[in-house]
């Protein structure tokens, strides 16, 4: 039967994406926390060298990543906001997709509030403040890259509203979070999934046992992953500017006819 204060419910149910920030407090974090940044972000930029691609590094010079210690957001956004409108925010875990793809679409970001610990080095049950900042921001300052993450996050809108929110998610993790592109004649790491693993970002680009496909929207769209284990099959973009220009030019009627 129906009763009006259910639907009154139905409507004030928090889904505007504001409601998962929290403060990050960082003062919160101790020096621990911050010695397990500190030798994360060592150790990952010596294993990558120039093997990722070259906005990713740019990013991370641009935004002071280096700067020991976890980056407090507040001042990573003075730097991150006037140059692409992107920010970060503080989040608690994982947010469900379409709140995910709804900050997306406003140039905000998620990021963990807590760090691994020393023991979970290489093992994360969900994406830590490490993956977030030091994965995905240095490619926010990219401008066209930035603006192709706000685009994925309109596009996912529309699928999930549309009940496809699976077409978006798999372009997401193809590009964004597990991508390899070419630069010139090399292969490079893109996605932030991979720039910020130790184990995966090397296997992605030298293991002989894995599948490297070019990179086209409707394959993105339809090819599965794994997000328990290495991937068992990489796009490889035929250079980033060719998948932001594909990706730009995706539609959400096109994307659901795919
Ligand atoms: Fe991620």
């Amino acid at each position: 039967m129906f009763r009006p204060e259910d639907d009154q419910a139905t409507l004030h149910r928090p889904t505007r994406w504001q409601s998962y920030v929290v403060p990050q407090g960082w003062e919160r974090f101790t020096a621990e926390d911050h010695s397990v940044w500190d030798l994360l972000f060592a150790r990952q930029v010596e294993l990558l060298g120039s093997r990722v691609v070259s906005p990713f590094l740019d990013g991370i010079d641009l935004l002071r990543l280096s700067h020991p210690g976890i980056p407090e957001l507040r001042e990573l956004n003075a730097i991150l906001e006037p140059r692409t409108g992107w920010r970060t925010v503080a989040v608690p875990g994982l947010v469900p997709d379409d709140i995910f793809f709804a900050m997306l679409s406003e140039r905000v970001f998620p990021v963990g509030n807590f760090i691994r610990t020393r023991e979970q080095l290489d093992y994360l049950e969900a994406p830590d403040c490490f993956h977030d900042l030091f994965g995905h921001i240095p490619m926010l300052a990219h401008h066209e890259f930035a603006e192709m993450v706000e685009h994925v996050g309109r596009l996912g809108q529309a699928a999930i509203a549309a009940g496809e929110g699976d077409r978006v998610a798999r372009l997401y993790w193809h590009s964004v979070e597990f991508g390899l592109a070419m630069e010139g004649a090399e292969l490079k790491i893109l996605g932030a999934g991979l720039a910020s693993s130790f184990g995966e970002s090397h296997f992605s680009l030298e293991s002989e046992a894995i599948e490297r496909l070019p990179f086209t929207v409707p394959r993105a769209v339809r090819t599965p992953y794994r997000h328990d284990a290495f991937q068992p099959r990489y796009l490889v973009s035929l250079s980033l500017e060719s998948t932001v220009e594909a990706i730009l030019a995706l539609n959400p009627g096109r994307l659901l006819e795919l």
